[in-house]
């Protein structure tokens, strides 16, 4: 229908004859000559109507908005002063010979070019869509994941599809599920990952296995999280984690030259996570703030401050100190600001010191707290490293409410102080505790998955419950964009492992008796990772959220406003199923 796209029309085509078709994005009337901007997903070309062409002006007279035109016309020069610099072609216009309105868009539920609510948007996504800026992200994340698939099979993986109508798999969210009309009373689970599938596969001597692939979870949603999201979902056999994570690494660098023009270092930095709690107060440290936790419970032990020596000689207790370079600008409300967000951690004060003036000594510090422990104040001032001009935060509490509101204060305070110091910061978390022990009920969970294998044998794991895992989390910018580990391949230690985790013998045969089979019949050490494209793609086109890349993702509730999804479906449908819907009385019939 065309010869040319609208946002590949240059100088190289003038005096030449075109073919174009495209939106018309703006349609202005001139004094008697009426200029469209024609869009394609290339990018815009103006267009020229004259009046001495009186059967398509009168066609271009009653255009509106978002319709859809074939023009043929002659590519000129624009005259001097009119040349738009930023578009490709700016420098010329179309004088149009022939129109033809292919469709005429009704009056539009909004603009595209204005700033709308994002309800709205996601209701009307196919017009949404059409902005450049969501075009862009579509068109990264295709060349993304394609550059990837071409990465994973020139290393010799293949790619293969996993069941969708499955069983629980066991990644620590709720499940979706599917009931069976063949099978009555009895439900799928949809994959939260393909994790078991892609062992199995391992074991069917597969060695190398990659999917891009949906993943089903019914969590709580945030600004990253979708309830049904991809995995480039990767798993080898008879590779050391040094040597998986290199690949990795090798693949991520790709991507970061080719469509950021980075060049990320030649090995990526590792820090554990015990290091990484301890200076960030999180297992995804956005490397990119300079700002970091330093332990100083020890100097409260045998203080009379009250609050900060009950915390110092509780065992759970944590009390830290993070120096804000310059802080002491920070005004009266702007603390209490910060006071009320770590508030939202469930912190219960945020106790500082202004460094004033170090010469003065003690003098020279500024603080409504210091009068309670003038021994240690300068002490703290020095572990801190905080210099004249400074400000310290404290943060006191149980170590987890420390470790979530003053990790969470380290990033808005650099982002709010524009302390952020690079770009991009790349980097491998690893050594991460192989159980979560519930303080009150001692109960084990997994803090990966129960199929990670443990850093010990049998008899590290049945005495140490610190034991750390051979998992790996990749983090960049402060996002965990995936994570992965070394597998466990032995029956007898996966049956060690569940049993830790509270799951008996004869549960583990009934949840995945078939991967513990499998295990006996000459599973291979592997090991392998999942990237969260959705993530990744965020990252790298520098949206806000992931719903900015994904064609049609859901609302933080979990629907979808364009197809009215989720819905109740018919009485008939119902009965096939053999099922009763038993509505709480909060939820209108
Ligand atoms: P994990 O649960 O860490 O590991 O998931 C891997 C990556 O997927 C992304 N991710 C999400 N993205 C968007 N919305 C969500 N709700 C969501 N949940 C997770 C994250 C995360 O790093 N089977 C293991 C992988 C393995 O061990 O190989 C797994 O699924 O970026
Ligand atoms: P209070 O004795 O409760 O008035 O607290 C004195 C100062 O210590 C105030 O600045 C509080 O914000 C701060 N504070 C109280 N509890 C904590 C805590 N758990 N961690 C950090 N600072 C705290």
């Amino acid at each position: 229908m065309r010869t040319n796209c609208c946002g590949e029309v240059d100088k190289k085509l003038i005096d030449k004859t075109v073919q174009l078709c495209g939106w018309v994005a703006t349609c202005r009337d001139h004094g008697g000559v009426i200029f469209i901007d024609l869009r394609d997903r290339k990018g815009v070309c103006q267009v020229v109507v004259d009046p001495d062409t009186p059967e398509i002006f009168s066609i271009a007279e009653h255009m509106r908005t978002e319709s859809v035109v074939w023009i043929e016309g002659i590519v000129r020069e624009r005259p001097e002063g009119t040349i738009n610099e930023n578009l490709v072609s700016g420098a010329v216009e179309v004088l149009a010979k022939d129109l033809k309105l292919l469709n005429l868009a009704d009056a539009l539920p909004f603009q595209l070019t204005d700033a709308v609510n994002e309800d709205v948007r996601l209701r009307y996504r196919y017009l949404d869509l059409r902005r450049q800026e969501l075009q862009k992200n579509i068109i990264l994340r295709s060349r993304v994941v394609q550059q990837m698939r071409e990465f994973l099979q020139n290393n010799e993986f293949l790619e293969i599809e996993t069941p969708f109508l499955t069983r629980s798999t066991p990644e620590g969210a709720r499940d979706y599920v599917v009931p069976s009309r063949v099978n009555t009373g009895q439900f799928f689970a949809l994959p939260q990952s393909p994790q078991l599938f892609k062992q199995l596969l391992m074991i069917g001597g597969i060695e190398k296995y990659f999917q891009v692939v949906r993943c089903f979870r019914d969590e709580d949603l945030r600004a990253d999280r979708q309830p049904e999201f991809t995995q480039l979902d990767i798993e080898v056999s008879f590779f050391t984690q040094e040597d998986f994570m290199q690949l990795m690494e090798a693949m991520v660098r790709e991507v970061f030259s080719t469509h950021l023009g980075v060049s990320l270092p030649a090995s990526l930095p590792v820090i554990s996570y015990a290091e990484s709690m301890r200076r960030f107060g999180t297992d995804r440290p956005d490397l990119r703030i300079p700002l970091e936790l330093v332990d100083v419970g020890d100097l409260f032990v045998n203080t009379d401050f009250k609050v900060f020596a009950s915390v110092a000689n509780n065992e759970k207790g944590r009390i830290t100190a993070m120096n804000i370079p310059k802080g002491g600008e920070l005004s009266r409300k702007e603390i209490d600001e910060y006071t009320e967000f770590v508030g939202l951690y469930g912190a219960k004060g945020l106790a500082y010191i202004k460094v004033n003036d170090l010469s003065q000594g003690i003098d020279g510090l500024q603080s409504p707290i210091i009068k309670f422990f003038p021994d240690v104040a300068l002490s703290v001032v020095e572990r801190a490293k905080a210099k004249d001009g400074d400000l310290i935060f404290f943060g006191a509490d149980h170590h987890s409410i420390v470790n979530q509101s003053l990790g969470a204060l380290r990033v808005k305070i650099g982002k709010d102080l524009n302390l952020i110091k690079s770009d991009w910061e790349v980097l491998w978390v690893n050594d991460f505790p192989m159980f979560e022990v519930d303080d009150k009920t001692g109960e084990y969970s997994a803090l990966h998955h129960p199929f990670t294998a443990p850093s010990g044998g049998l008899e590290e794991l049945q005495n140490n419950p610190q034991i750390l895992s051979q998992a790996y989390d990749m983090v960049i910018n402060g996002y965990e964009v995936g994570g992965g580990s070394v597998r466990i391949h032995q029956p007898k230690m996966q049956f060690a492992v569940l049993e830790k985790l509270g799951i008996n013998m004869e549960q583990a045969r009934e949840e995945f008796g078939f991967l513990i089979d499998g295990l006996r019949y000459g599973a291979p050490p592997h090991c392998g990772m999942a990237f969260g494209i959705d993530r990744l793609i965020m990252l790298l086109a520098g949206a806000e959220s992931i719903r900015d890349v994904i064609a049609f993702p859901k609302t933080q509730s979990a629907t979808c406003l364009l197809t009215n999804a989720p819905a109740t479906i018919s009485d008939k449908q119902l009965r096939e199923l053999h099922i009763k819907t038993i509505l709480p009385k909060s939820v209108k019939q």
